[in-house]
């Protein structure tokens, strides 16, 4: 199915998106239709996503930030939770649990220094929360510096730690937050003070364009942060587990954070789970009251075994070599296609398999985002850059899966190229009809 042509859909999907425009989201429904990509998510499996009418097949270029880093329902995983289930529950937040300790142990094993303590949750924003409550109540201060155009997720304080536009129209922002550019340390030395409790940063933001941190700089808010007591939190819910090619993203800049927050790929895409990983001398937090943050179906038992799994697989050196090697493979792939479509696409800004197309304009990512769909590729742009499309593929894909990915993707830009005039032309029909 090629060009957006697809087939009538059937009286059954029809059903399912009425449903979910009455039920859901309205404006979802209304906006999937409105670019004709109303597909809705049937059949799965490895990198591929099917339309519940088996119309059509997508490839997953987006995997949800890293949700689906292993492809959609990894066998060996699947038959893990059902083993599991035939044993053990979500487990009790109050109690002692033996899973919880064994996936904390595993996860100190594979973190530098004394990042030994780790507190689960359910998705990243929870856990992001949770890294500020710690580094306030550790350093008795209260201000977060965190970059602008970050995103760290939309719960209370991940949310005011993130973009404005996220949160102006859900009244007052916590307090205490401050934003500063990215890539720029004596801006965020500028801004701190005595008060200031921690830094977050995202490794590789991602929401701002895959923007690869320049030579020194996290290495210098390292030592920033260090020379000013302040608690230097690394949010790697998109960039951990082997996406740059190295389990962490930290390790390519050879910095230690006080606390990593981890998310999205660690669940498998079977069992959300969140981690908020800790040195040691920061969980004293809790030693006067062990009861103060709970969640209840934070680090869910059956969560925590698919975890425990997951991050075997990605430790084992064979798949960080091949991690490596399909980003090689990548980046030769869209430096031809960089050749052949040069006013359109404009460079390739990558991490191991962490990567962003760098296009001509903020109208580029969108329509790109909407050719690569009708080429079968599911992709999406940044959306505090929209010149920028994310490329996050699974990280188990076939050499000849990239080759395929390549073919489909400059059929994709060649449509974008065509499209992006009348684009243009619409959205100014638009911005003088005020839509
Ligand atoms: C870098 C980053 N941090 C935190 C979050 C929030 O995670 P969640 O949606 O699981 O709350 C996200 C989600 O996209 C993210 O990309």
């Amino acid at each position: 199915m090629n060009m957006g042509q697809t087939k009538k859909p059937s009286a059954q999907k029809e059903h399912v998106i009425d449903l979910f425009r009455e039920h859901v989201s309205s404006g979802k429904a209304a906006f999937f239709r409105k670019y004709g990509m109303d597909f809705v998510m049937g059949r799965r499996e490895g990198p591929y996503l099917w339309d519940m009418d088996g119309n059509k097949r997508l490839l997953n270029l987006h995997c949800n930030g890293g949700v689906f880093n292993l492809g959609h329902r990894n066998s060996e995983l699947i038959d893990l939770l059902r083993e599991s289930l035939t044993e053990i529950d979500m487990g009790n937040h109050h109690l002692i649990s033996k899973e919880r300790a064994y996936l904390a142990r595993l996860i100190a094993e594979l973190m530098p220094s004394d990042l030994d303590f780790t507190v689960f949750g359910v998705g990243g924003g929870e856990a992001i929360d949770l890294a500020f409550k710690v580094a306030r109540a550790y350093t008795g201060r209260t201000k977060i510096i965190s970059a602008l155009g970050g995103y760290h997720g939309h719960t209370g304080l991940a949310l005011a730690a993130g973009d404005e536009k996220y949160r102006k129209p859900f009244g007052p922002q916590a307090p205490g937050f401050l934003q500063v550019p990215f890539g720029n340390s004596e801006a965020l030395a500028a801004v701190a003070d005595r008060d200031t409790a921690a830094v977050i940063l995202e490794t590789v933001p991602a929401t701002l364009g895959i923007v690869i941190p320049p030579e020194g700089y996290l290495r210098s808010v390292r030592e920033y942060c260090d020379r000013e007591g302040i608690v230097l939190i690394l949010d790697e819910v998109q960039t951990g587990l082997g996406r740059t090619g190295k389990l962490w993203a930290f390790e390519h800049f050879d910095i230690e954070p006080d606390i990593v927050v981890l998310g999205k790929g660690l669940s498998g895409g079977l069992y959300p789970i969140s981690a908020t990983v800790m040195r040691k001398p920061l969980e004293s937090v809790f030693h006067q009251d062990p009861f103060i943050h709970i969640s209840t179906f934070g680090g869910s038992e059956v969560g925590c075994r698919i975890a425990r799994r997951v991050l075997e697989l990605y430790s084992e050196p064979e798949f960080l070599n091949n991690v490596n090697k399909l980003a090689d493979h990548f980046a030769e792939g869209i430096e031809a296609l960089r050749t052949r479509h040069n006013r359109f696409l404009l460079g390739l800004r990558r991490l191991g398999l962490m990567m962003g197309l760098e296009l001509r304009d903020q109208l580029s990512g969108p329509i790109l985002t909407k050719t690569a769909y009708d080429h079968d590729l599911l992709m999406v742009y940044a959306n505090n850059d929209p010149s920028v499309c994310q490329l996050l593929p699974p990280l188990i894909l076939e050499p000849e899966q990239v080759d395929r990915v390549m073919e489909k993707l400059d059929g994709a830009l060649a449509s974008a190229r065509r499209l992006r005039p009348v684009a243009k032309i619409k959205s100014k029909i638009d911005h003088l009809l005020g839509k």
